[in-house]
Parts: C-alpha cells; structure tokens; sequence
C-alpha cells in the first residue's frame, strides 16, 4: 500500500537511525548514548553538506565572485573626494553677458576658438550627433583612429571608410591614424595611453594656441552646444574643468544618474596640456552635457565594443556575447556583464541594484537627435529593438 510522503519519511528515518545506533534506540537511552547517535547522524549530515554544498558554494562564487566583490566594494574602499561643483545657469532668452556675470565671469570681447579631439573607435552615429551638437561653437574638429582596439584586435579604419557622411566638417577636420602595437598579453590601458600620446601630436598639427579651449573626451561624452558657448565666451574661466554630463545607457530611454565627469575643457597651455582622460582638478561644472555608454544601433556594434574596450575581463562567459542575450538585456535595462552598480556607498549599490526604469523624457536633448528622430529612432525612449546584424 503506498503510504503519503511524509509519515513515510518520518519512518524512514527512524529505521536509519535504527539501523546506524541501533544498540542506543534499543537499550534503555541514556542521555550520553542518545547524544552519541545524535553526533554520528550529524556526522553524516555534514558529510553530505560538505560533498554537495562545497561544490555548489565554488559555483556560485564562480558566477558570482565578481558581484560578490563589488557588493563588499564599500569595506575596503573610500570614495574619491568630492569635486566642487560649479552652479551652471542657462535659458535661451537670457543675453550671454548676463550669463558670464551669474557665473562669476565677465563676457570676452571675442569669444575662443574651441577644438574638439577624440579618439575614434566605431561610434559613427553618436559621432554625427556630438558634431552636429558642437557645429556651431567648434572651429576645428580632431579625430584620431587606429587600426587595433585597446584590447589589441585588429580593426577596420571605421572613420575613414565612412567619411563621406562627415562632409559637414570637412574644412574644419584634422584626421589622422596611428598604427596599432599589437602586444599580446598587455593591459588595455597601455594602448589607450599610447595612442592618447599620439592624438596630443595629432592637436598641435591643428595648430592650436595658448588660451584655445580643447575639449577632452571620449565621442560618447557630447558636451551640451550652449555650454561650450558659454565657455568660449566668459573670461576667466577656471583653466581646467571637468563637465558633469548625464549618464545613459543603450539610449535616452535609460537615464542612470548625473555621476558622468571624466569629460573635460581646457585652456590650452603649450607643452603643459597634456590629453587625458582621469581626474585632473576638482572643479566640475553641472548639468553640462550627455554621456551615452553603449548606444548602437547593431548588435554586431555592442559585440565589437564588449570585446573592444579596455574592461574585456568583465566577459567571464561566452553567452554575454549572445545576440538574444543582448537584445534582451538593452530591452530590460539590465547590465550586459551581469554586474553590481560601482558605487562607494552601500547605500548607493541597493539603489541601483536592479535594472535601469525606462525614462520617457526625450526634452533637452541632444537637438540634432530630435530634428532626425525618425533615422535615430533607436536613441529615443521606446525603441529598445535595435537592428540586427
Ligand atoms: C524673451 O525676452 C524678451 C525680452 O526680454 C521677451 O519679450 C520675450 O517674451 C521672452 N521670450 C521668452 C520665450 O521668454
Ligand atoms: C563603415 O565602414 C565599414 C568598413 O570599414 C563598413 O563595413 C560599414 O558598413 C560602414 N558603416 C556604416 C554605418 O556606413
Ligand atoms: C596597422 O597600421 C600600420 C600603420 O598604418 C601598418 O603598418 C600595419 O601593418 C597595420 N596593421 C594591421 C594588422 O593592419
């Protein structure tokens, strides 16, 4: 007769235990004895936890060491210290002497000529949004690409097969390349260094002068047009100055913070500016522009930056680079190397766990996104499918 789960169970386990001190069940129980059959059958319990949690712990930290440091990341770290952050005051119907004043500058006669240099990877339409966004306030455009990726893979020369789309600034562009090293092994940041060095020779050839600003930034960091306006108009300006940008992923649809900094302006000084993409002053002006990580409009363009960048460490598995895989995490919001929010403050990491809420503002963009929604409809909120192949 079959008998129900449990009190077969219970049964069961008498007979075990039976079985393996059976003398003690039998015999009149003293307190010692009937604790020795306890230990024996805990022996045997932590036996088989040992057996099968060992390997399903090594598992776990496995999948998730990296999750597991990040999350501990506040215990051993302390955050960088805070910058000063510069008020920013902008309308459109306010005269640009009264916008140097509200920020402490007085207003230049003529304003600086501005020169924008990035180091060019395979971003061409987040590209053609930044210099249309600066257009008006630039007056020459530099752009530095290589034949090799940070991560040492050969690439093609995007930039120069596409140029025709640039037409726009062609009297203002100085386009160069340099030859990639091709060092197995090395770290990624070395041949970012290397080929940064190249892009400060790439600026003087552009001939740039003592007290021209020059913006330092990576294509996917776009400065807001009336900032830089406002920069090249106001005198003294502080003479290095990072930009605070607004932080978004995959699109405009996921806006993640205002944390963005690494963008900065510099008055340019002879043979002391140097390119550089780290921390170099405190000061950090608000609310300054866009920074839009991983916003293509292919998936074959996020499989070729996934293994391009200098974190390609962060591919602990193959399936990342899964095209399903990735439409469905641009679709959701979700980190596509599975990974925790780097942030400082335990506080700031439960924030941010989870994926990033979709936003449905497209006010106080980029303009020339606007003006041409329909061929960048992928940048703009509810649009997640992107193109394949
Ligand atoms: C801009 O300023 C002018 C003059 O001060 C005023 O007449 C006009 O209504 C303003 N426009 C907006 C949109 O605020
Ligand atoms: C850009 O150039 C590459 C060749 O290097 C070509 O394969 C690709 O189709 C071009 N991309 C676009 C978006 O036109
Ligand atoms: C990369 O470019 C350099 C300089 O143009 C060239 O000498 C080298 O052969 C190229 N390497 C590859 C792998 O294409």
């Amino acid at each position: 007769m079959p008998e129900t789960g449990y009190p077969y169970r219970s049964k069961k386990t008498d007979d075990i235990c039976d079985d393996v001190c059976g003398e003690a069940s039998r015999a009149a129980l003293s307190m010692s004895k009937r604790l020795r059959c306890a230990l024996r059958w805990f022996d045997f319990k932590a036996l088989l936890l040992l057996l099968i949690g060992v390997p399903i712990l090594v598992f776990v930290i496995h999948v998730h060491g990296q999750k597991i440091t990040y999350f501990l990341r506040p215990l051993w770290e302390s955050p960088p210290k805070p910058f000063r952050t510069i008020p920013h005051y902008h309308h459109e119907n306010v005269s640009m002497e009264n916008l140097c004043k509200l920020h402490g500058w007085g207003t230049r006669e003529i304003p600086r000529r501005v020169f924008d240099a990035v180091l060019f990877s395979n971003e061409l339409d987040i590209l053609e949004v930044r210099w249309n966004e600066l257009s008006p306030y630039v007056s020459e455009f530099i752009l530095l690409e290589s034949n090799s990726t940070f991560t040492g893979l050969k690439k093609p020369l995007f930039f120069a097969s596409n140029r025709s789309r640039f037409k726009f600034v062609e009297s203002r562009l100085t386009y160069g390349t340099v030859g990639g090293r091709f060092v197995k092994g090395e770290n990624p940041f070395v041949e970012e260094s290397y080929q940064r060095v190249a892009l400060d020779q790439l600026i003087r050839i552009a001939g740039i002068s003592d007290d021209d600003l020059l913006i330092m930034s990576d294509v996917d960091e776009i400065p807001s047009g009336h900032t830089i306006n406002l920069l090249r108009w106001c005198d003294d300006i502080p003479e290095m100055l990072h930009l605070q940008l607004r932080n978004y992923l995959y699109s405009f649809e996921f806006y993640i913070d205002d944390d963005s900094w690494r963008a900065s302006i510099h008055r340019y000084r002879d043979g002391k500016t140097r390119y550089a993409h780290f921390r170099q002053t405190d000061d950090l002006l608000a609310d300054s522009g866009w920074h839009c990580s991983f916003c293509f409009r292919h998936i074959s363009e996020f499989i070729f930056k996934m293994k391009a960048y200098s974190h390609v460490d962060r591919i602990r598995f193959s399936y990342y680079l899964s095209p399903s895989r990735i439409q469905d995490v641009i679709c959701h919001g979700a980190d596509l190397f599975d990974m925790l929010p780097e942030e400082y403050t335990f506080q700031k990491i439960i924030a941010k766990l989870g994926p990033i809420p979709s936003s449905y503002s497209a006010v106080n963009l980029p303009s020339y996104l606007i003006q041409n929604a329909d061929r960048y409809r992928y940048l703009l909120p509810g649009n997640c499918k992107r193109e394949s192949g």
